[in-house]
């Protein structure tokens, strides 16, 4: 995507900055411009979000094993390599996926890869009024909600402020069918990221988010509710079942995945 061609470009977001970390090309400048920045300031950031990636793909493939055939993506980004609906379609081909995301450019391209497919569709919907999400046409006519969901919130609660983040996860939760999962990362407070706070604020004022900021631990896992927490439980996401080495003391993000 050429720079400066688009009324997008001049103004970071979150989406954006996190596609240019994982190296695609759906962004601007500026959004290139603010992932140096955040590299500057974490220089993990990167292996972090492919760690990230990574252990969404892990957490699609766990639901898949124990018979979840929809999925529910909540804040799912600009489509990148091993999106949910690849991973899913591959093992079952009519698996339903909906994609959701505050980014109209995100879920443009999303539409544009997904215009095929009648089993998956991406909306425009802020995450923070879960009734629209819930709600949504195409959420009514792919997501079946007798049976178990995949409810995907990853490495998006942390631009979602506190009061809007635990009321709208508890309506996402409480919508799910008995044997659905919610997936969650998270960045963690006490890291080493923490020197970096004031920074990672400033970069993300300028964004469609305004802000991005870490929970401690326990405030991560009151996002479950009373969900199960399966084990290992909360851990750094690359320690999550099945995941590669990591820097557990420079990463920043956690993860887990309960049952409903
Ligand atoms: C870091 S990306 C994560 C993408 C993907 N979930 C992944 O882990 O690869 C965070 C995404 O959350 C989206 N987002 C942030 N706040 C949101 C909200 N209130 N409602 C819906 N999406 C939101 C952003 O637009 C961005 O695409």
């Amino acid at each position: 995507m050429a720079s400066g061609d688009s009324d997008f470009s001049s103004r970071p977001s979150s989406a954006r900055i996190y596609d240019a970390l994982l190296g695609g090309n759906h962004n601007f400048a500026a959004d290139r411009e603010a992932a140096q920045n955040l590299l500057a300031a974490i220089p993990l950031a990167g292996d972090m979000a492919r760690a990230n990636r990574a252990f969404l793909h892990r957490a699609v493939q766990y639901m898949l094993d124990r018979g979840v055939r929809q999925f529910l993506d909540v804040g799912s980004g600009i489509p990148t390599v091993g999106n949910v609906h690849e991973i899913a379609q591959r093992r079952i081909p009519d698996a339903r996926v909906i994609y959701v995301d505050i980014d109209p450019v995100a879920v443009a391209h999303s539409n544009d890869i997904l215009k095929d497919n009648p089993w998956a569709a991406a909306i425009q919907a802020d995450m923070r009024f879960p009734e629209a999400v819930l709600e949504h046409p195409s959420v009514r006519r792919l997501i079946d909600v007798n049976e178990p969901i995949g409810l995907l919130l990853v490495a998006m609660l942390h631009f979602v402020p506190e009061d809007d983040a635990y009321q709208a996860v508890d309506a996402l939760r409480s919508a799910l069918p008995p044997g659905s999962y919610v997936v969650i990362s998270h960045g963690v407070l006490d890291t080493p990221a923490d020197a970096k706070e004031q920074e990672i604020t400033a970069l993300y004022r300028r964004t469609d988010v305004s802000a991005a900021r870490g929970r401690t631990r326990e405030q991560i896992l009151r996002f479950f509710g009373d969900a199960e927490i399966v084990e290992p439980g909360l851990v750094w996401v690359h320690e999550w079942p099945g995941g590669g080495n990591g820097d557990p003391a420079g990463m920043a993000v956690v993860a887990a995945v309960a049952q409903v």
